[in-house]
C-alpha cells in the first residue's frame, strides 16, 4: 500500500498507530510528544514511566488511551549536529524499528510525524527525503498504509534546487500561453475579444485541434454505429496491462511504483472498461516511465488531458520531460504546491 503526504494534527489521523518524535525519557515534552500526551490523557504517561526510556533511534510501543488510534508508537530522533554525527543512520532507523513494531502488532496503517524536523533542528527537507526512501523500501516488501502528516505546512519544504527548477518551470510555461493569446488577439481582434483571460487559451487552442477532427468526424458516415462500436480503441485498463507487459515489469512492481494501492489495481485489472481518477492515470504513467506523449496518450484513454492552464498538469510535465519518475518526489513537490497526490486508493 502507498505513501500519503497529508496536513493535519496527528492525533486526530484515522489509523491503526501513530508514530511519536519522543525524547530518551518517554516522559513527554513539547511539539507532537506534548501534543500526543494531551490527547491520550494521564494513561500514557502512565504506560510510559514503566518503559525505562528510550535510545536515539530505536522505538517503543504504548496503548493509545483516550486516542482513536489503536497504539503509540514511541521513537527517538537524533539531534542535529551538523550531520556528520550518524544522524541520518538514526533517523532512518528511527522508521524502520517503528515499522518492525508496527508489524509485529497486525498495524495496516500508519501515521508519522516528520521526525527530528522540529525542536531536534534536522533540517526538514532532508528530514523528509529520509522518511519518505525509508518508508518507500520498506513497502517494497510490505502492504501498508502510511500517511507523513504535515503539521505546519509553512515547516514543509523540498529541496531548494527541484523548487526552484519547477517554478521557473512553471513561469514558463505560463509565459507561453500568454504569449499564444496575445498574438492570437492580435491576428484576430474580434474573435480574440471573445475570450475570456489565458485560461482560455488552451479552450483557443482546444478550437484549433478540435477543427480538423470535427470535419473528419463528419466523413465516415457510412460506418454504421456497430461499426464504430467494434472498433473501438484499447481502453485505459488494456494499455496498463499491455504496458506492464512490455516493460517487463510485474503488477505488483507496478502498483508499488505508482504508489497505488492493491485493491485498486485488481479493480482496474478485472474491469476492462475501468475508468480511473486523473491522479491514478498519471500515476501508472509514471510508474511505466512512459514519455509526454505516450502519457498524454494513456490520460485520453481514461478521458483526460493535460493542459498548460493548470499547475497540476505543468508539474507533472516538468517531471516526465526531466526523466524524473519518482512518485514520491513529484508528491512531495505537488504537496508543496498545494496539488492533489498521485496514486494512494482512487
Ligand atoms: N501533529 C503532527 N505533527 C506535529 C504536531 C502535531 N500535533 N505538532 C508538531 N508537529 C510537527 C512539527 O511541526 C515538526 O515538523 O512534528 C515535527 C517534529 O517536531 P517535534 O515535535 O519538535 O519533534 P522533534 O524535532 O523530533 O524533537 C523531539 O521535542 O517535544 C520534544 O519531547 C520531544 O524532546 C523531544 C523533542
Amino acid at each position: 500500500m502507498p505513501i500519503s503526504i497529508i496536513r493535519n494534527d496527528i492525533t486526530k489521523v484515522e489509523c491503526d498507530a501513530i508514530v511519536n518524535a519522543a525524547d530518551p525519557t518517554l516522559l513527554g515534552g513539547g511539539g507532537v510528544d506534548g501534543a500526543i500526551h494531551k490527547a491520550a490523557g494521564p494513561g500514557l504517561l502512565l504506560e510510559c514511566m514503566k518503559l525505562g526510556g528510550c535510545r536515539v533511534g530505536r522505538a517503543k510501543l504504548t496503548k493509545a488511551y483516550d486516542l482513536s488510534c489503536r497504539y503509540v508508537i514511541h521513537t527517538v530522533g537524533p539531534k542535529w549536529q551538523g550531520g556528520q554525527n550518524g544522524e541520518r543512520e538514526l533517523l532512518e532507523s528511527c522508521y524502520r524499528e517503528s515499522l518492525r513494531i508496527a508489524v509485529e502488532y497486525n498495524c495496516e496503517s500508519v501515521a508519522f510525524p516528520l521526525i527530528s524536523g522540529g525542536v531536534y533542528g534536522y533540517p526538514k527537507d532532508q528530514a523528509l527525503r529520509i522518511a519518505v526512501d525509508t518508508i518507500a523500501s520498506f513497502l517494497i516488501d510490505h502492504d501498508m498504509l502510511i500517511y507523513i502528516v504535515i503539521y505546519d505546512k509553512s515547516a514543509f519544504q523540498i529541496s531548494e534546487k527541484l523548487f526552484s527548477g519547477i517554478t521557473a518551470y512553471i513561469d514558463d510555461t505560463y509565459v507561453d500561453a500568454h504569449f499564444i493569446y496575445n498574438r492570437f488577439r492580435r491576428a484576430y481582434p474580434s474573435e480574440g475579444n471573445a475570450l475570456a483571460e489565458p485560461q482560455t487559451v488552451t479552450d483557443f487552442k482546444a478550437c484549433e485541434l478540435q477543427a480538423p477532427m470535427c470535419s473528419s468526424m463528419a466523413a465516415p458516415k457510412a460506418a454504421s454505429l456497430a461499426d464504430m462500436v467494434s472498433q473501438m480503441d484499447e481502453s485505459f485498463s488494456q494499455m496498463l496491462l499491455r504496458k506492464i507487459d512490455e516493460k517487463g515489469m510485474t503488477d505488483v512492481e507496478c502498483y508499488k511504483k505508482a504508489n497505488v494501492d492493491r485493491k485498486l489495481f485488481s479493480k482496474i485489472r478485472g474491469d476492462v472498461s475501468y475508468r480511473p481518477s486523473k491522479t491514478t492515470a498519471i500515476a501508472f504513467a509514471i510508474a511505466l516511465e512512459l514519455s509526454l506523449e505516450e502519457t498524454k496518450d494513456m490520460l485520453m484513454k481514461a478521458g483526460f488531458a493535460l493542459s498548460h492552464s493548470n499547475k497540476f498538469d505543468i508539474i507533472i510535465e516538468y517531471f516526465i520531460t526531466n526523466e524524473n519518475y519518482n512518485i514520491f518526489e513529484i508528491n512531495e513537490a505537488l504537496f508543496a504546491f498545494d496539488q492533489s497526490l498521485l496514486g494512494v486508493g482512487r
